[in-house]
């Protein structure tokens, strides 16, 4: 039998990588679609194709679709800086929904049915309530939350007309790195509490600034859920293969179902590495809900599906593995 064949759009990244990576290893032939703007040529798997282009770019991207006629999307390529996309919403609007629409459009014009989208926590601004469940009103307070907003009722609008099937992952916060120690997050410029810690620890920066600690938290730092990259990979092949199986469309939240305060994070960070870690206390970052923990249960009970990583030391040992390698 041949192999079903993924298109990854943003493959060279953090996530999308990991990703690329484990459909390999499940027996999946996957092309990544990359602009590598952001992301890294050497993160992608040497057994999947590397197709280099913009999404923006719409030719180059039926051109590669009438190449491989995938089976299914997994679709990553995003800016993903929510203070950036206060200062330029315009860079966010253009690239995480204008250019998204050229990737949908090409599914239409050559009859791929499913795709798995990369949403984000964000799309639900301060939360009402915690956890936070799918119903939880959505009001995003950035361009980068709204734009992700924008592409999920898109989606939705997309199956109605055109019977396009789609599983949006809400991401709390992505962390830790491949077990092996092959991958890992490399953003530039890092903007992640984990990476920042641990590239402190490391000696590769004088101190981490603790954004706020006047939140209405145990300890008045944020509070998040932070959900193991591989964890979060696993959801979405459970969300591929229902799809494939003819599954119809729905969003899901990934995260733990537990919040870790910055302060919190700083100290297992001490632990893991045994360094000393230097802080310096800033004002908050604007945008910054003050928690945000998942509650995952509706594709808990839909899939099954388990995170492995439930342990913020196990996260971070992870992370570190990749930051000295
Ligand atoms: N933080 C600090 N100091 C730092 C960096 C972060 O105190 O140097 C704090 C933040 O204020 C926040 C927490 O650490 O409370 C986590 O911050 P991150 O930047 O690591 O993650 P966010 O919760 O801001 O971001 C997550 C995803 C983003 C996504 C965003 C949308 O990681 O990709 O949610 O809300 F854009």
């Amino acid at each position: 039998m041949s192999k079903l064949k993924i298109m990854v759009t943003g493959g060279a990244g953090y996530i999308g990588s990991h990703m690329t990576a484990m459909l390999i290893e499940r027996g999946y032939e996957v092309v990544v679609f990359d602009s590598l703007v952001t992301g890294h040529k050497d993160a992608v798997s040497s057994n999947a194709d590397l197709f280099v282009s913009d999404l923006a770019n719409h030719q180059s991207v039926e051109d590669c679709f009438s190449r491989y006629r995938f089976d299914a999307v997994m679709h990553f390529a995003s800016f993903i800086q929510v203070n950036e996309s206060v200062r330029d919403p315009a860079k966010y609007y253009k690239n995480n929904v204008a250019a998204g629409l050229n990737l949908l459009e090409a599914m239409r014009k050559f009859n791929t049915k499913a795709l798995v989208f990369s949403s984000s926590a964000s799309i639900y601004g301060e939360p009402q309530a915690v956890p936070i469940g799918i119903d939880h009103p959505k009001n995003p307070l950035n361009p980068y939350g709204r734009s992700k907003l924008i592409f999920e009722n898109m989606l939705h609008d997309y199956d109605i007309a055109y019977g396009l099937k789609s599983i949006s992952l809400r991401y709390f916060n992505a962390a830790g790195a491949d077990p092996s120690g092959l991958l890992g997050e490399r953003h530039d410029p890092e903007t992640h509490l984990i990476p920042l810690v641990l590239q402190v620890a490391a000696g590769r920066r004088k101190h981490i600034e603790i954004f706020g600690n006047d939140y209405p938290t145990k300890d008045g730092t944020c509070i998040r859920d932070y959900i193991h990259v591989v964890d979060l990979c696993e959801a979405h092949i459970l969300a591929l293969e229902a799809l494939l199986q003819g599954y119809g469309s729905a969003a899901y939240n990934i995260g733990n179902g537990a919040g870790y305060s910055v302060l919190e994070v700083i100290d297992a960070a001490k632990r893991v590495t045994g360094k000393e870690i230097a802080t310096v206390l800033s004002p908050r970052r604007a945008g910054d809900p003050g928690a945000l923990v998942a509650d995952a249960s509706s594709i808990k009970k839909a899939f099954k599906w388990q995170p492995k990583y439930t342990d913020l030391a196990a996260i971070i040992r992870h992370a570190w593995a990749w930051e000295t390698r």
